[in-house]
This record gives C-alpha cells, structure tokens and sequence, in this order.
C-alpha cells in the first residue's frame, strides 16, 4: 500500500508495475486503428471452423456469397458477445469493486487499476461497436442485430444471480466476472492468431487481447483480497459462482447462431444446434492462467475438474 508498505514491497507489488505502465501499453491510449485500411474485401471475415452452422448437414449446398455472408454475420455475433460480456459481466462487477461495502484492496494503486480497467473495457465496446460499423457497411448486414441477453453466459450470470440480493448478490457477481476475466483471453486468441481472415478484425481483436494479460492480473489481485476477506459462507459462494461462470463461457450459444445462418439464407432450429452442442466433446480450456488463480486463492484445482 503506498505511503505504508516498504519500498522493495511496493516495486513488487504487481498493480503497482501494472497501473504505472497503462499509458504506454493499452489500446485506449494508441492512434486509433485504420479499419477500413485494414479492410480486404476479398478475405473473410471470420474462420470458417469456427461457425458450428456451416458444419450442420445442409450447409454444403450454401455458395459462395451464401458462405461469406455467415461468415460475416458470424463476425458481428462474436463482438456483440464481447461487447455483451464487457457491458454485462465484467463493467459493473468493476464498479461494484469500488464500493466501500465490498471488502476487496482498495489503496490507491488498486482504485487506479480498477479505474483503468474500467476505461479498457469501455473502449474495447467502442472497438467492436466501430469494427462491426465497417463490416456492416461494406457488407450490407445494417440489420443484424443480437440482444445483449442472447449469449448463454449472460443467461448464466442471470441464473446465478437470480433470488439473490445485497452483499451475496455482489460477491457472485464479482465471482461471476473474474470467470470472464480468467476466460476472454482464450476467446479472443481464437481470432488474434487466425492468419486466413480480414486482417482488420484480426487486428481490432488482437489489440483487444492485449489489454486483457494485464486485466487478467488485476481481477486476480482484487479478487484475491476479496475472497481471503470472506467468511467460509460466502467464500462458498464465490467458489459456486466462480465455477458456475466458468461452465457458462463454455457453453454453446444457441439462438444467435441461428441469426448467423439466416445470413445466408439458412434456416436451421434451436434444435438442431443444441443436439449439435451435446454431441460435440467440451472446448479445450487453457488451464494456465485458471490454475494460477486457484492458487492464488488457495483453491484446490479438483474443485474445477482441471
Ligand atoms: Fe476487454
Ligand atoms: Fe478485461
């Protein structure tokens, strides 16, 4: 803590590294990126392994135009989920952390590293909501839209929060985001390492992934503090939460998919993608950066099944 903790002890303290470095490493302080310099219009504009329609029986009959127009619709869907995860999960769960009734760190290093986070994430919903503007106009897709409470991790936090209220309702809310924050990098990678589409938006992500390495350490640090500061019922809680948002970002989207297919003139059910998502194995999750965490909190790694 500044002004009382030892000197050697605040050059080793992670936020202090972090916060002092924002200006010079976080999108939101860099030119605003070029988009449609970065537009090719000729390449797609997401990963065609990606998008579970296109691996549905009847998707082999789309053409090429039918094709590239999932593709694209596929595109807006993924950074409506993130600008949904930013705005839903993670930005209020920032706020929450700054009130004087959540017993999380809150010297001023901390209170920087929240404000920051909090600027980060703001702009990471401009990001998206600027990139799909160019792809919607140089696409002609003005129309696709997808509700905020479309993607079943939203429906996950609505679940784990319902009859909830107060202080509890709070800590799973935070246990909630930390799961985001302990999963969006992985998400984001998917599309920063694809070499095959539109580099504007493997740019646009690519830059957003940075940001989320030093998030990753704030939200381990804060929730670190808040956890220790728990009693053993709401420590339960956080753990519950924690692990039921883990589960959530795993979990197929359903109805959105269905919005995408519609693109290209394919019509397929609810259905048929939820007996999609049950057959298929469980995405792979990078485990690195959750075990660190459960370190952290002095959480046994059986808990999560890692
Ligand atoms: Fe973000
Ligand atoms: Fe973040």
């Amino acid at each position: 803590m500044p002004g009382t903790a030892a000197p050697e002890e605040y050059e080793r303290d992670l936020l202090v590294q972090l916060t002092r470095r924002w200006g010079k490493r976080v999108a939101v302080k860099k030119d605003e990126l070029d988009l449609d310099g970065h537009f090719d219009a000729a390449l797609p504009d997401f990963p065609e392994h990606l998008v579970p329609v296109l691996g549905l029986p009847g998707a082999e009959r789309l053409d090429r135009d039918a094709r590239e127009r999932v593709l694209s619709a596929a595109w807006i869907a993924y950074n409506a989920k993130t600008a949904a995860i930013e705005d839903e999960i993670i930005l209020p769960a920032c706020r929450l952390m700054l009130q004087e009734w959540i017993p999380v760190r809150r010297d001023d290093v901390a209170v920087d590293a929240l404000h920051q986070t909090i600027i980060d994430e703001h702009y990471h919903i401009l990001m998206c909501h600027n990139a799909v503007g160019v792809t919607r106009r140089r696409r002609d897709l003005a129309d696709v839209r997808f509700a905020p409470d479309a993607w079943s991790v939203v429906q996950g936090r609505a679940a784990a929060r319902a009859g909830l209220s107060g202080f509890d309702r709070d800590v799973v809310d935070i246990a909630f985001s930390l799961a985001a924050e302990t999963t969006i990098s992985g998400f984001l990678s998917a599309l920063s390492t694809a070499r095959e589409i539109q580099p504007m938006n493997r740019i646009t992500t690519d830059l957003h992934r940075r940001d989320e390495s030093g998030h990753a350490v704030v939200f381990r640090e804060l929730c670190g503090s808040l956890y220790r500061n728990l009693d053993s019922a709401q420590q339960r809680m956080f753990r519950e939460a924690l692990v039921g948002g883990l589960t959530a970002f795993r979990s197929a989207d359903l109805e959105p998919w269905v919005t995408v297919a519609a693109q290209g003139g394919f019509e397929i059910g609810v259905d048929q993608l939820r007996e999609w998502a049950a057959s298929r194995p469980a995405p792979a999750r990078d485990t690195g950066p959750l075990q660190v965490l459960l370190d952290d909190l002095g959480i046994g790694h059986d808990l999560f099944g890692t």
